[in-house]
C-alpha cells in the first residue's frame, strides 16, 4: 500500500537561477521523496540505511558541488562559512538519524523527514539563493565602473533580483 504524496515539491520558488544547483536540488528533493515513499510501505531497517546512505552520498556530493563554486567565484566570506557550517549541520542530522534508525524506524524517519522538508527549504530559499545571486553577479562583472573595460556592458542589466 504505497502512499505517493510528496514530502517536498519542486517548484519555480526553489529556483536558484544557477542551473546546475537546481539540478541538484531536484535530485536531493526526488531522494528525500523516494525516503518518505520507502517509510511509507514499511520498509525494513536495512532498506530504509539504504536509502539514508544514497541520500547522504549525494548530499555530499552536492555540498561539495557548492563549496566548489564558492572557491571558484569569491563570494563573502562570511555567508561561506555560514552556508558550509550549514551543510555540516545536515550531516550530522543524518548521521544521528542512522545510529538511531534500528530503535523506532517509523518514528526516526518520520522525525526526520519533517526536519529534511523544513531545513531544505529554508536553505534553498536562504542561503543558497543568496550565494546564486552572489555568484551571478560575480560572474556578470557586476562593478561600479572600478576597471571601466566591458563593465559598462552591464550597466543597465545590474539589478539582478
Ligand atoms: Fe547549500
Amino acid at each position: 500500500m504505497t502512499n505517493r504524496v510528496s514530502i517536498i515539491d519542486w517548484s519555480e520558488q526553489l529556483a536558484t537561477g544557477v542551473p546546475r544547483i537546481d539540478a541538484e536540488h531536484r535530485r536531493l528533493i526526488d531522494l528525500i521523496n523516494e525516503l518518505g515513499v520507502l517509510h511509507r510501505s514499511q520498509a525494513t531497517v536495512a532498506q530504509l540505511r539504504a536509502a539514508l546512505a544514497d541520500l547522504r552520498n549525494y548530499a555530499e556530493y552536492h555540498f561539495q558541488t557548492e563549496a566548489d563554486l564558492m572557491q571558484i567565484h569569491p563570494v563573502d566570506a562570511g555567508n561561506r562559512r555560514v552556508h558550509l557550517a550549514a551543510h555540516q549541520g545536515f550531516v550530522d542530522q543524518l548521521e544521528r538519524v542512522n545510529a538511531l534508525v534500528a530503535t523506532d524506524p517509523a518514528a526516526v524517519i518520520e522525525h526526520l523527514l519533517a526536519f529534511m522538508m523544513k531545513w531544505l527549504l529554508h536553505h534553498i530559499t536562504g542561503v543558497d539563493a543568496r550565494m546564486a545571486r552572489e555568484i551571478i553577479s560575480l560572474e556578470m562583472g557586476i562593478s561600479d565602473g572600478d576597471g571601466g573595460d566591458g563593465g559598462a556592458n552591464f550597466t543597465r542589466g545590474s539589478s539582478i533580483p
